[in-house]
């Protein structure tokens, strides 16, 4: 009886050993394949991603909350204020380059003129993507 718990054992052991083996194998190769029609979404995802660490690095938090008020408007509040168009990326990454007053108030926001425009669009896009709207 003992026995024949333990060959129940070792065969429980092995199929689940083998069963996850082939499981990960699949997903590997999935990685690998990326079909077109997902290529555009990612790559939008992408901008917003590389403009979150970009605001991350820069000296935006002095000044800026995701969802707080500090000096300057919580980034979720500009993001409410204003739609994902591209027309607002390019308005916002005007300002955060350019800085400026007399949105939000009398306090002025700092130009950052090292940016990029390039730069200052990805940080524009996951500043207004942070009401979770998409760009559009
Ligand atoms: C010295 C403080 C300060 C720093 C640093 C700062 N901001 Fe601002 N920011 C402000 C203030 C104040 C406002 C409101 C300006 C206004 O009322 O026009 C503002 C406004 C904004 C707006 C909304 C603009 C509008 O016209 O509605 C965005 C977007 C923004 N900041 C992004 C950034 C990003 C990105 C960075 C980092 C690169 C940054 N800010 C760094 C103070 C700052």
């Amino acid at each position: 009886m003992k026995n024949n718990f333990s060959i129940l054992v070792a065969a429980v052991l092995a199929f689940t050993l083998t069963y996850c083996g082939s499981k990960k194998a699949e997903t590997q190769t999935e990685d690998y394949g990326t079909p077109d029609e997902t290529a555009a979404p990612v790559q939008a995802v992408d901008l917003i991603a590389q403009g979150e660490a970009l605001v991350k690095a820069s000296d935006c938090k002095t000044c800026h909350h995701a969802t707080n008020k500090l000096i300057g408007p919580s980034h979720t509040d500009v993001a409410k204020k204003y739609e994902f168009t591209a027309a607002n990326v390019t308005y916002l990454a005007k300002k955060i380059i350019e800085g400026g007053t007399g949105v939000w108030g009398e306090i002025p926001m700092s130009p950052h003129p090292d940016l990029s425009q390039i730069d200052a669009e990805k940080m524009a896009r996951y500043v207004l993507s942070l009401d979770g709207e998409k760009e559009h």
